[in-house]
């Protein structure tokens, strides 16, 4: 196996997350406060920068900070937020809310990405799109820490499992054998 390649934007639809190893991408109340202290691939930034088109979002999302843009507000581009009631959402230029199918609501943004990548930055319409078949890659980079609570990357109590394709291996069924060393947690943090 090796690292992934840089990401092409070449009109695909993503579910990009950064995500601890035991499977959530934000911790409890959206908490996203542990995203610091690791390192990324570099340039990793603007890879996605360039290519990516759309971003979809949920009203969750939105409502944390309607001010807050993906890659520290570097990246352009429309921005489409689900939601079942757009009339009281903090509206900004740019964004567009939607109260549709999930189907049509990937239909409207990928159409609006140019030929990039559509980025679903949401695990809820990423779960909803998983189901529909409407996900063309599921792109994760995985932060070295374990948080035990939170907003998973994948939250569907009695689903069906989706089965992968490894991408970065010349055996798509490959597991992914990954080997860490806990960092020493003081008593007096532990709970
Ligand atoms: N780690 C990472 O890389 C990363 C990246 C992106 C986001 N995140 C985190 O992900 C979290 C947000 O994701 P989330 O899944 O919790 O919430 P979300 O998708 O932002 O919001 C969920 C809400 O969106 C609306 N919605 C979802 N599907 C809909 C549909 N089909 N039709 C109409 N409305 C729909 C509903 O709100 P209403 O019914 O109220 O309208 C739903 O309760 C945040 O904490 C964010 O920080 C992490």
């Amino acid at each position: 196996m090796r690292d992934t390649d840089p990401q092409v934007g070449e009109g695909k639809v993503l579910c990009h997350f950064t995500m601890s190893l035991d499977g959530f991408v934000a911790g409890p109340d959206h908490d996203m406060s542990w995203m610091t202290g690791f390192t990324g691939r570099p340039g990793v930034e603007e890879e996605y920068t360039r290519t990516t088109g759309a971003v979809l979002g949920g009203r969750d999302g939105w409502d944390l900070d309607p001010d807050a843009r993906p890659y520290g507000g570097d990246w352009q581009g429309p921005i489409f937020v689900l939601t079942h009631h757009p009339e009281d959402a903090v509206q900004r230029d740019g964004i567009t809310f939607l109260t549709c199918d999930v189907a049509e609501a990937v239909r409207i943004a990928l159409a609006a990405a140019g030929g990039k990548n559509l980025e679903i930055l949401s695990p809820s319409i990423g779960r909803q799109a998983l189901q529909r078949g409407l996900v063309d890659e599921v792109d994760l980079h995985i932060a070295p820490l374990l948080l035990g609570d939170g907003i998973r990357l994948y939250d569907s109590p009695g689903a069906h499992p989706i089965r992968l394709n490894l991408i970065n291996s010349d055996d798509p069924i490959a597991e992914v054998n990954l080997r860490y060393r806990p960092v020493a947690v003081a008593v007096a943090d532990a709970p």
